[in-house]
């Protein structure tokens, strides 16, 4: 762990973080001093490494199994976390998936599976979060806001996504979903921002940068010439849920290395 502790004594879950974008997530908040939940749906043992990997840094975490998208239990983890953690400070609203198909052959099932955990997911969580933030108030010893609820989103909730049809919507629903709660929940001092990733290397997307051509292919949609890690998420997501944020609210914050910058456009146009 660091010695200046951003996120010193405050307690986050962290969905979807026994792999990729939210393991990184859930490794950088711990690393800032937060207690983390690392919550999964299936791969017990990957969520136990992230949080065996967490306690031999020194740090505090616990596994917490539930699929995002059911109700019940979502509401059995946010028992259960407030049970072992006291509360909860910070929210990552990370799990999600990709279910890919040309539009005309996409099914209703590959559709609705991607919005319920992509979007509908999002909503569960942020709901129990915000009964907690709003019951518990402000803890002025631990962060100036009340809570902080960061959706991790995509480049793709403002670059439409051709195959991807379902996934793109389910991230352009994530935004308006941040943004309305933004809004609604800034006069009770709970934040609330998304993070948009770019290619970032993890399974999801292997296919995108597993052979040297595929990697030279996507470094074309990228102006900074390299794919991202999951690290850099990770130290976006511990800064932007500390008090050095505390003024952000309502917004998505990119790291792309540029894709939404047009890239097409650099020598055309
Ligand atoms: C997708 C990845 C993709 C990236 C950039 C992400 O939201 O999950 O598969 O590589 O966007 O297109």
């Amino acid at each position: 762990m660091k010695s200046d502790l951003k996120l010193k004594g405050q307690s986050a879950l962290v969905t979807g973080a026994n792999s990729g974008i939210g393991k990184g997530i859930a490794l950088a908040l711990a690393n800032d001093g937060a207690n983390v939940a690392v919550n999964y749906v299936s791969n017990p043992e990957a969520a136990q490494a992230v949080v065996d990997e967490i306690k031999a840094n020194g740090g505090n975490a616990i596994c917490l199994q539930a699929d995002v998208s059911n109700e019940a239990q979502v509401q059995e983890m946010f028992r259960i976390m407030c049970r072992s953690f006291g509360t909860i400070d910070i929210l990552v609203n990370n799990a999600g998936l990709q279910k890919d198909s040309p539009f005309a052959e996409m099914s209703l099932a590959d559709w609705q599976l991607v919005l319920n955990v992509n979007l509908t997911g999002q909503f569960l969580c942020a709901r129990e979060a915000v009964r907690e933030f709003l019951r518990r108030g402000i803890v002025p010893e631990r962060s100036k806001a009340a809570g902080k609820i960061i959706c991790i989103s995509s480049v793709h909730e403002v670059i439409p996504w051709g195959g991807h049809v379902n996934y793109a919507t389910s991230k352009g629903g994530v935004m308006m979903l941040m943004k309305s709660m933004a809004q609604e929940l800034a006069p009770k001092k709970i934040r609330v921002n998304s993070i948009g990733p770019g290619a970032i290397q993890t399974p999801i997307n292997r296919s995108a940068w597993e052979t040297p051509e595929a990697m030279d292919k996507l470094l074309t949609l990228i102006p900074y010439q390299r794919i991202g890690q999951p690290e850099d998420i990770g130290n976006l997501a511990a800064w932007l849920a500390s008090d050095e944020a505390d003024y952000i609210t309502g917004t998505t914050v990119f790291m792309d290395g540029g894709m939404t910058l047009y890239p097409g456009f650099s020598t055309n146009g």
